[in-house]
Formats: structure tokens, C-alpha cells, sequence
């Protein structure tokens, strides 16, 4: 396609949670957020989409508000990879659990570097160096021990450690160095979608590469329709949505399935052959 390599530019990464049930996955999606929110803002918040972007040092990240596991398998199935971080979140009183190794599991399989956040610091029965002890039999050695793992204590319900993890993920994402054409056609992943009573068809969705516009005709799995408006992670109305930023679009003639791709067409005839193709 219409890649320029001349037109790349940095663009901010992607970042799934993941974990064993309970660990504090939501916890720590919810605190990472908030804490990233201004008061004037907070009424905007409470409207769920299914990503989110939060801002350090200037730089942006986002993360996927979708359930770790169903992100990877269901979005890798069709093929899509959007994830270029992990967090795994390990309870510091629970340590390594069965879906704990499923993650890491899911994580390596799709090459995505995993950050180990160490949760529930603030409890008295926290051992993190048992999580860290445990972790090596999977192949994740702490930094300290000798290994190239990062590990983070936070305590997502005192809100301790944000910071560090944010910083880490900016870290390695330098390392990274991801990039995105945002002059190319437009095109990413839908995260979310569903049949809202008075929007119609409403789906949160990724972009990857380019720019997405109200106005855009989209195909999206087996649905198509011509982008009507766009809300985007803080409620807003936006007109434009450049790559790893979350939105959410309306206009679709039907609901797509979360891991559908989408993509542009110049023509709205070409787009609706094509989605009867399918
Ligand atoms: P599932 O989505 O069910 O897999 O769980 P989850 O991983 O999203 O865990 P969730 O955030 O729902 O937290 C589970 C429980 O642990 C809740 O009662 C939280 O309040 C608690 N919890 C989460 N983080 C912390 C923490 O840092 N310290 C303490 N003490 N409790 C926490
Ligand atoms: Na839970
Ligand atoms: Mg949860």
C-alpha cells in the first residue's frame, strides 16, 4: 500500500493487563486512569469505552480495558495483534496461579514483552519476592536477579506504583521504537462493539495506521458504513483520530465482532460489494 516510510512517526504503544482472577487487574486499570484524569473531566470517565489513553512526561499510552485473555485470543484469531506490551499482574499474597501462566503463555506466543506489576503490596502477607521466586520457572527473571524482567511493586487499591509503571512501560516501548504512518489508509482492530438502543451500531476501535475522519467510509469484518461521528476515551466528540487511539464510531450498518479489522474505502460501492463478499 501507499507506505511511505518517509510519513512514519513515533506513535504511543499498546498495553493489555493481564493476570490470575482477583489479582487486581481492574483495580489497576481503574486506578492507572483516574489518576490521569482532570476533576473537570471525571464526569466524561464514567461513560465506559473499551480503551483508554492517559499521558506521562508528555508521551501517551494506551490500554486495552478489555479482558487480557479475551484480547489475545479472540483478536489473534483473526489475526490481529494490537497489543505491543504486557502488564501481568501478580497479588503479592497469592502468587503464580494457573491463569497467571496461561498469561505468560499467551504473551510469548504473540512475541509481546511482559512488565510483571507485583499487586497488593500494601497487604501484610505480601511476598514479592516468592512471586519473583516463582516467576523464574516460567522464564521471567527479575532485573535484580540477574534476568531482564522488570518488575514493578504497586499497590493498585492505595494507588502506590503508578508511577514506576508507567515509566516502565514508556521504557520499553523506547526500546520498541513503534511507529505508524499517519498519512496512510486508515485502518486498526475493533476492540468492542455493540447495538446501543438510540446510537445504532456503536464499536470502539483501534486505530493502527492513518487517519480516521467522521465522514470515512469503513468496512469493518462483515459490516460497512460511513463514519457518522466519533467519541473518543473522555466523551468528546472528536472529528479525527490518528494511530493507537481508541474511538469510538458510529455510523455502522451492523455490529462487527471485536477483533474484526477495519479499513477505509474511497468508494461506499466498492465497500458494500466487498462486505457481501464476505
Ligand atoms: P477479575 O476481573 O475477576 O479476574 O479480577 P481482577 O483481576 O480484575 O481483580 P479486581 O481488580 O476485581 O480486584 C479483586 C479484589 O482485590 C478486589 O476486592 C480489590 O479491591 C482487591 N484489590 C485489588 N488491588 C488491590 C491492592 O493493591 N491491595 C489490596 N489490598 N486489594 C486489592
Ligand atoms: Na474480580
Ligand atoms: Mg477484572
Amino acid at each position: 500500500e501507499e507506505e511511505n516510510p518517509e510519513n512514519l512517526s513515533e506513535r504511543s504503544p499498546i498495553v493489555t493487563i493481564m493476570g490470575h482472577v482477583d489479582h487486581g487487574k481492574t483495580t489497576l486499570l481503574d486506578a492507572i486512569r483516574s489518576t490521569n484524569v482532570t476533576a473537570s473531566e471525571a464526569g466524561g470517565i464514567t461513560q465506559h469505552i473499551g480503551a483508554y489513553q492517559v499521558e506521562i512526561k508528555g508521551k501517551k499510552i494506551t490500554f486495552l480495558d478489555t479482558p487480557g485473555h479475551a484480547a489475545f485470543t479472540t483478536m489473534r484469531a483473526r489475526g490481529a495483534q494490537v497489543t505491543d506490551i504486557t502488564i501481568l499482574v501478580v497479588a503479592a499474597d497469592d502468587g503464580v496461579m494457573p491463569q497467571t501462566v496461561e498469561a505468560i503463555n499467551h504473551a510469548k506466543a504473540a512475541n509481546v514483552p511482559i512488565i510483571v506489576a507485583v499487586n497488593k503490596m500494601d497487604k501484610e502477607n505480601a511476598n514479592p519476592d516468592r512471586v519473583k521466586q516463582e516467576l523464574t520457572e516460567y522464564g521471567l527473571v527479575a532485573e535484580e536477579w540477574g534476568g531482564d524482567t522488570i518488575f514493578v511493586p504497586v499497590s493498585a487499591l492505595k494507588r502506590d506504583g503508578l508511577e514506576d509503571i508507567l515509566e516502565m512501560i514508556l521504557l520499553v516501548s523506547e526500546v520498541q521504537e513503534l511507529k505508524a504512518n499517519t498519512d496512510g489508509r486508515p485502518r486498526g482492530t475493533v476492540i468492542e462493539a455493540e447495538l446501543d438502543k438510540g446510537r445504532g451500531p456503536v464499536a470502539t476501535v483501534l486505530v493502527q495506521n492513518g487517519t480516521l475522519r467522521v465522514g470515512d467510509i469503513v468496512v469493518a469484518g462483515t459490516t460497512y458504513g460511513k463514519v457518522r461521528a466519533m467519541v473518543n476515551d473522555r466523551g468528546r466528540r472528536i472529528k479525527e483520530a490518528g494511530p493507537a487511539m481508541p474511538v469510538e464510531i458510529l455510523g455502522l450498518s451492523d455490529v462487527p465482532s471485536a477483533g474484526d479489522l477495519f479499513v477505509v474505502y474511497d468508494d461506499e460501492r466498492k465497500a458494500s460489494k466487498l462486505v457481501d463478499k464476505r
